[in-house]
């Protein structure tokens, strides 16, 4: 294992300025995603989507790595370049999601399992080859009556902690997220407290793996209320929260954190990820990894439309740059009202 090259690779990552585009969204997931703005999941159409994100004017200046999908990791652009070599030759670095979703939870109702630790030495291995230097595994948490119970979070742990451990092995960055879920109606309390057991446990089993924490990056929820929560908590005391909940677990080897945005509206992720950088003296650079929080509005812009692919663009440029400016504090939501 290469430690200085995790720790190179990790650090880029997490650079100020930049974040993470989350592309990985599975076949399934992407058929939803264009269910909505009426687009067939077709191979053809999902390349051209994902055309459009990576060779946006600009972007690289905002966004230091983009997670793909297996399907698109093997696919090119028009012209025929691929995906990976696009991408690198952007500065940006190429990642994989190499987790395999998530299945019901035998024996623990309500709760699921991420799969994927089969064969997943040689997957990373060929990943490698074909220009990933990141990777991504997703575990689940849910918060409902009676859950998360213990060992939902300890199956979890051990799973992420083993992937990350394959992954180091592999010269590939391990993106490590446990993500609360923030559906449901819990307090935010509630999610501080489960978000500090998952945290909690995370770390204890990446010790127990050996896994050098110096080569990854923490993905992690923010601490927030149920989407049906009755009252919100606001976005100060999302970014207080959040900060006290990391500042307990997260180890200051770890170069960076890069939070999902689960759910949240565009404009709140971004404003959430501000206030937390406003906080200032934290040992790690707080960014985003956003999925839906960076693509929403640029997908419907789109709409399968290739006339349209050029406001597409401006629009996904637009968050990708108030993310980036949100990862140094510099953020304002009357930005907002800009055009894209
Ligand atoms: P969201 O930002 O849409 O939650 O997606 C990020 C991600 O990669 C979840 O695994």
């Amino acid at each position: 294992m290469n430690r200085n090259e995790l720790a190179r690779i990790a650090h880029a990552m997490v650079a100020k300025g930049r974040g993470i585009l989350a592309a990985d969204e599975s076949t399934g997931t992407i058929k939803k995603r264009f269910d909505k703005i009426k687009v067939e999941s077709s191979e053809e159409n999902r390349r051209a989507y994902r055309e459009l994100l990576f060779t946006a004017p600009g972007a690289a200046d905002h966004i230091s790595g983009v997670i793909m999908y297996d399907e698109t990791l093997r696919q090119s652009t028009k012209s025929g370049e691929r995906f990976a070599d696009l991408l690198s030759r952007l500065g940006v670095v190429p990642g994989i999601k190499v987790d395999a979703g998530t299945k019901p939870m035998p024996n623990f109702p309500g709760e699921v399992i991420t799969e994927g630790l089969d064969g997943l030495a040689g997957r990373l291995a060929e990943y490698h080859k074909l220009g990933a230097r990141f990777a991504k595994w997703r575990a689940v948490i849910d918060i409902g009556a009676g859950i998360p119970t213990r060992t939902c979070i300890e199956t979890n742990a051990e799973l992420l902690a083993r992937y990350a451990a394959l992954c180091q092995e592999a010269e590939i960055v391990p993106i490590v997220e446990p993500e609360v879920l923030m559906d449901g109606g819990h307090s935010q309390e509630r999610c501080e407290e489960v978000t500090d057991a998952v945290l909690e446990e995370v770390f204890a089993r990446l010790y127990a793996q050996r896994v050098y924490l110096e080569g990854i990056v923490l993905k992690p929820n923010m601490v927030i209320s149920g989407q049906k929560a009755p009252n919100r908590a606001s976005p100060a005391q999302v970014a207080e929260a959040t900060v006290r909940c990391l500042k307990r677990h997260v180890p200051s080897a770890v170069p960076g954190i890069a939070f999902l945005s689960g759910g949240q509206g565009e404009a709140e992720a971004t404003h959430h990820l501000d206030l937390m950088n406003r906080i200032g003296g934290l040992p790690w650079g707080l960014t985003f990894s956003y999925g839906r929080a960076l693509q929403a509005t640029a997908l419907t812009a789109w709409s399968g439309v290739t006339a349209q692919v050029p406001s597409a663009q401006r629009e996904y440029l637009k968050r990708a740059r108030l993310n980036g400016l949100a990862t140094q504090g510099k953020y304002d939501p009357a930005l907002e009202k800009q055009a894209a």
